[in-house]
């Protein structure tokens, strides 16, 4: 069976730009009736993809069209992706809404499982669970990719293992089950690995989301060649993770996003100067925070507060950031932290002071543009903090809430996932990589010298 696509109408247009118009058109009209494949269950949806998130450009939305696969190489866009049929305990069974049928793969005619009896937390690492939901689901038109069932068209391949919830439920200390986290993660790895298509690629072209930072700890050096989904490479190795291969990925905000946030005077209605809760005292990188909260804690205007993990904590936090003007992001245990996030869907500029952070989207974000850098070292010295932050005008400071507001949608985790959204996002980062990918796959086919000119 040839498989039918569905043509997002945003391609049509920019093939015709370049020149392709004649193949395009010719290729199309005979099958724009060919509705059958719906019927199978097998409807490959294609999108438009933008290369400029920044600008949201909605303007290229036309009526969808029915292609056959023959136009891929015409339209480069489109991703075809493979989903490993992996049993459910590796997924949604560890999200425990299902006890029965644990070995066998989620089936396909059936809606996935919502997020749902886990801790803000345990959520802040949820993007293996949007990007699965996202695939799964890979009925409606305006996607990035195609789900494709059959290994041999894939141009990736995903490993569909909730690395991160498997930590949360076995391996942290508290749970005695370290052990069956790891005995998960070596099964994941023999599946992978023994896999005709890992074996052809050597793996680089496996996406594997790996969020938390203890995450696959045990074994993830061994899919080393993979797209790791990261939130930073704060305990791992350059050998392991690296910005080259991997896509940084934004943590599931704990505070809910802030609607409407439409003030009169949005500057001076933000009565506090800068908003920290959290933990202080932290391990590693997070020493900065019991160093700052002895020099800016009782400066005028801070807020600066140990955080409860509960409810009412939350609430507290999210109340505190909408109320703020700038919100304070140290490194935690690791260089990224959930605050960040927390800080861009409440409007608050963040002021970022971790040295080793790495940023989600930043080929498509300038995030000076709605955030303040500073380094650990500058912003230890006695008063220097709360100076520079006073001396940010109303008009600077209008801009970045300004952009705040226009950027936050694209660090919102959904579903069904919208057009740039954090899902969304995350296809484009792994999309620039694949010609890379291809290329070196291609090249290593035909070598007869292994590597013989450093890559
Ligand atoms: C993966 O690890 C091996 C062994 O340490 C190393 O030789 C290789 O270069 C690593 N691959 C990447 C992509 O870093
Ligand atoms: C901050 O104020 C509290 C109470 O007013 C005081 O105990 C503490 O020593 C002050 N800390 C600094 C660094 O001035
Ligand atoms: C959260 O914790 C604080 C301090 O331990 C407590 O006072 C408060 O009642 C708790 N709130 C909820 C909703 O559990
Ligand atoms: C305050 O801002 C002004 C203008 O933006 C700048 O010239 C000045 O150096 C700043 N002062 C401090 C203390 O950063």
């Amino acid at each position: 069976m040839i498989p039918k696509v569905k043509i997002f109408g945003g391609c049509v247009v920019s093939i015709i730009a370049l020149g392709a118009a004649a193949v395009c058109v010719s290729l199309m009209f005979p099958l724009f009736f060919a509705e059958e494949s719906r019927s199978k269950g097998i409807l490959f949806d294609f999108v438009k993809w933008s290369t400029s998130s920044n600008v949201i450009d909605n303007s290229l939305q036309s009526p969808d069209v029915m292609v056959d696969g023959g136009l891929d190489s015409v339209c480069e866009q489109q991703l075809k992706v493979y989903v490993y049929e992996f049993p459910r305990r590796f997924n949604f069974g560890i999200l425990k809404h299902t006890q029965v049928d644990l070995d066998l793969p989620w089936p396909d005619d059936e809606v996935p499982p919502p997020w749902a009896h886990r801790s803000r937390v345990e959520k802040s690492h949820s993007v293996e669970y949007w990007l699965l939901v996202d695939l799964l689901e890979g009925r409606r038109g305006d996607k990035q990719f195609i789900r494709v069932r059959d290994p041999k068209q894939a141009d990736l391949f995903f490993v569909p293992f909730f690395s991160s919830l498997c930590y949360d439920t076995y391996g942290g200390k508290r749970t005695g089950l370290v052990s069956e986290d790891k005995a998960i993660q070596e099964e994941v790895v023999k599946l992978v690995v023994e896999s005709p298509y890992w074996k052809h690629s050597g793996g680089e072209d496996h996406i594997i989301p790996l969020h938390h930072p203890n995450a696959f700890s045990f074994s993830r050096h061994l899919l080393n060649a993979s797209i790791f989904i990261v939130a930073d490479f704060g305990r791992t190795v350059p050998q392991v993770s690296s910005l080259k291969k991997d896509v940084v990925a934004p943590y599931y905000h704990v505070v809910p996003t802030y609607e409407d946030d439409n003030p009169d005077d949005p500057f001076n209605s933000r009565e506090t100067l800068l908003f920290f809760q959290g933990t202080i005292k932290r391990k590693d990188n997070g020493i900065v925070r019991s160093k700052l909260a002895d020099i800016i804690r009782n400066e005028t205007g801070v807020h600066f507060e140990d955080g409860i993990k509960n409810e009412t904590g939350y609430h507290q936090a999210a109340e505190g950031m909408r109320n703020s003007k700038f919100c304070l992001d140290p490194a935690g245990d690791t260089p990224a932290s959930c605050r960040l996030f927390d800080a861009i869907v409440s409007h608050c500029v963040p002021v970022v002071l971790s040295d080793k952070i790495e940023l989600p989207f930043e080929a498509d974000l300038d995030y000076t543009s709605f955030a303040l850098f500073y380094s650990v070292e500058e912003s230890l010295e006695p008063g220097w903090l709360v100076s520079q932050l006073r001396n940010v005008s109303q008009v600077q400071w209008l801009q970045m809430w300004n952009r705040l507001k226009g950027v936050s949608h694209h660090f919102e985790y959904q579903f069904p996932s919208k057009k740039n959204d954090a899902v969304s996002m995350i296809w484009q980062q792994i999309h620039r990589k694949v010609p890379d990918i291809k290329l070196r796959i291609h090249r290593k086919e035909r070598l007869k010298i292994a590597d013989w000119w450093n890559w």
